[in-house]
């Protein structure tokens, strides 16, 4: 059984697939961080986000490959674990941008088009249902509204920077957060290819009011039921 999960930046996508998969024992694919590789190469090349033709070039250059480490999804960029360097702020931002390219996103959907083949996978992202796996038995698309995903991802910075012990980190602006997450639902829902939308046959649910369990525990019944009339 394969599972699509998209929306937007910040819903809770990765913890909740994470989770649904490991309850379902399928393999948890996480496609932003295919996109965040290829949008690492770009900054380690200089590649200007405002450059498409430039992108569209240098992505020819990157090889990502995914493999499985004790349960563990790592990303591979040309040879080399990337893993730990694509979480940040500014690889999001430009993975934004490159992500809108046709070719990043032809070399992408391939590799996870190869992926769910010979497996159950629970995927997340931004076309997963419309694009990706259109036949998937379950699509959910995830949402919260923009200020609880600020929040969220507020809440998740301030730990960082106290847990960092370092007097001089800059603690993070909650309305800046915020405009960056506006601006970004807007590139990925306005893009030309591929862009962030409900598939017709997803089931929608909101996070802002529930727990990481409740969510959960809902793709798990709706998976259950699909099951069972499949
Ligand atoms: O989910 P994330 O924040 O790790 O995704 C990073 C960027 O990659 C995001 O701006 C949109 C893009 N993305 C995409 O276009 N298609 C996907 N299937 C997954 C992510």
């Amino acid at each position: 059984m394969n599972i699509a999960i998209d929306g937007p930046a910040g819903a809770g996508k990765s913890t909740i697939a994470r989770r649904v998969a490991a309850e379902l024992g399928s393999i948890y694919v996480d496609t932003g961080a295919m996109y965040r590789a290829m949008a690492l190469y770009m900054i380690k090349n200089g590649v200007d986000a405002e450059d498409p033709a430039a992108i569209e070039r240098t992505c020819e250059d990157a090889e990502i490959s995914i493999r499985y480490q004790d349960g563990m999804q790592h990303v591979y960029l040309n040879g080399e674990d990337v893993t730990g360097q694509l979480r940040t702020e500014e690889v999001g931002n430009m993975a934004s941008k490159s992500s809108a390219c046709r070719r990043v996103r032809e070399k992408l959907v391939e590799l996870q088009q190869k992926l769910a083949e010979t497996t159950s996978v629970v995927m997340d992202g931004r076309d997963i249902g419309t694009v990706v796996l259109p036949k998937a038995e379950l699509k959910i698309y995830l949402t919260a509204s923009a200020h609880t995903r600020a929040l969220r991802r507020f809440q998740e910075l301030a730990e960082k920077a106290k847990e960092s012990e370092d007097e001089n980190a800059v603690l993070p602006d909650l309305a800046e957060i915020e405009k960056d997450i506006e601006e970004r639902d807007y590139r990925d829902m306005h893009r030309e290819n591929s862009p962030l939308m409900q598939a017709e046959d997803a089931v929608v649910v909101d996070s802002s009011d529930l727990t990481i369990e409740e969510v959960t525990n809902c793709i798990l019944k709706l998976a259950a039921q699909r099951k069972h009339t499949s």
